[in-house]
């Protein structure tokens, strides 16, 4: 059991992306003995400076590595899984706009991706079982609220049935049958845990708070999708990490984990409120054409994570307060995320998207009218494009 050793070896998998790097640089800081290589193949969303905190530090750095590395290439899986006791696999393409253009990614990660990560595992169980090594890896696949579609009214358990509605989600719930078929069929040691909506620190840009910060911060315009009224429960990055590493230190093999957020509102309310912290103007913000198939609500039962001895302890002011000190303090970091591909692929999402929202605005008012600058859920607010 991994949670009796100090020193176990983990195989991080993604880790120089957002909730990966914070686990990787969370575990670490404790200093414990735990030893962490990292295999990331270093698409847009990874970067290497995200774990720059951990390669600074001797005493961390010596008990690190970085390799890397695509998880759907069973050369480079094959050796690291043979030297781990635990994988934490964040690997993903993670962005549900990016699938929506282009779902093939998705599926290369999220379906292959997890299979060679599990073939790896199960071989590595057969030595076990055979004499050739102490016990067999653990896998923790790292999964999403956005596999039980969307959820009009209550809250989401582990036992109800899956309906993902975007490629991105419906990728990640292959990933983590896929795992759970490779616990029932072949005894191998998984644990699932199905987080909700993140944000925090080292954010990509590319999604709604990192986004919206971002682009404030520059004075540009907010795109909003549909009415603003989409709900989504928040969970700070450090919360995240922290309950993905409880579930494989003491979750039980098979079983699957919701991590619920603390914070469970309509965009526009955290539009409001990360604006407000920001001192901008609600007038930044265009209502524009909705993502096709949005989910409306996501949320989720904690029940069965806080009987195993966890939940959230930062609460959504605290979380995005320290969230948009971060990025003010980090300009570069995130000047560069939004650099090489961003260009084309912002062009891409948003251009037409904020022309009609200006046209329609300006077809309303019949003149060259910014939005005014008022509340949400104002009546002149605006309620879509
Ligand atoms: P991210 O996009 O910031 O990071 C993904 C990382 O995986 C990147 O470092 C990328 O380079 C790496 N990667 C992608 N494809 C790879 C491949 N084939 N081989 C090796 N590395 C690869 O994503 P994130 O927001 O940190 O999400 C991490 C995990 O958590 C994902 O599995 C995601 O589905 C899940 N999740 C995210 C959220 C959220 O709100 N961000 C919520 C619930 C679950
Ligand atoms: P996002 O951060 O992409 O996460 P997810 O789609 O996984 O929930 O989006 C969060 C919410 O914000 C979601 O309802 C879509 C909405 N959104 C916008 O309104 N505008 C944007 O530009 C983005 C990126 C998201």
């Amino acid at each position: 059991m991994i949670a009796a050793d100090p020193t176990a070896r983990l195989l991080v998998t993604g880790g120089a992306g957002f909730i990966g790097s914070c686990y990787v640089r969370d575990v670490m800081a404790r200093r414990d003995g735990t030893r962490i290589t990292v295999l990331d193949k270093l698409t847009y969303a990874g970067n290497r400076a995200n774990l720059a905190p951990v390669e600074a530090d001797a005493e961390q750095a010596a008990r690190f590595a970085f390799v890397r590395g695509d998880i759907a290439d069973p050369a480079a899986v094959g050796p690291l899984v043979a030297d781990a006791d635990a994988v934490v696999n964040f690997a993903a393409e993670s962005h549900v706009d990016r699938s929506i253009l282009d779902p093939a990614a998705f599926l290369r990660t999220g379906v292959d991706g997890v299979h060679v990560l599990l073939e790896a595992v199960r071989r590595e169980t057969e030595r076990a079982a055979a004499g050739m090594r102490s016990r067999p890896p653990r896998l923790l696949q790292v999964s999403t609220d956005e596999v039980y579609g969307s959820v009009e009214d209550g809250f989401s358990r582990e036992g109800d049935a899956l309906a993902p509605r975007s490629p991105y989600a419906a990728a990640k719930a292959a990933g983590e049958l896929l795992a759970r078929s490779y616990h029932v069929t072949y005894g191998l040691d998984v644990v699932i845990t199905r987080g909700s909506n993140t944000y925090g620190p080292y954010h990509h840009p590319e999604k709604l708070i990192p986004l919206f910060v971002t682009n404030a911060l520059d004075d540009r315009p907010l795109p909003l999708y549909g009415d603003g009224m989409q709900v989504r429960d928040w969970l700070y990055v450090a919360d995240h990490a922290a309950a993905i590493d409880h579930v494989l230190r003491r979750g039980t093999s098979g079983e699957v984990y919701n991590v619920p957020g603390s914070h469970h509102v309509p965009n526009r309310d955290v539009v409001a409120q990360l604006l407000a912290h920001l001192g901008k103007p609600w007038s930044l913000v265009r209502f524009v054409e909705d993502r096709p198939g949005h989910d409306r609500r996501y949320a989720m039962d904690g029940a069965k994570l806080a009987l195993l001895g966890w939940t959230n302890r930062v609460a959504f002011a605290d979380g995005l307060a320290a969230t948009i000190d971060w990025f003010r303090a980090n300009e570069a970091w995130w000047r560069a995320a939004r650099s090489g591909e961003w260009d084309a692929y912002y062009e891409r999402q948003y251009a037409g998207r904020l022309a009609n929202a200006d046209a329609a605005a300006r077809a309303t008012t019949g003149a060259e009218a910014e939005p005014a600058d008022v509340a949400p859920g104002s009546p002149s607010a605006g309620t879509g494009a």
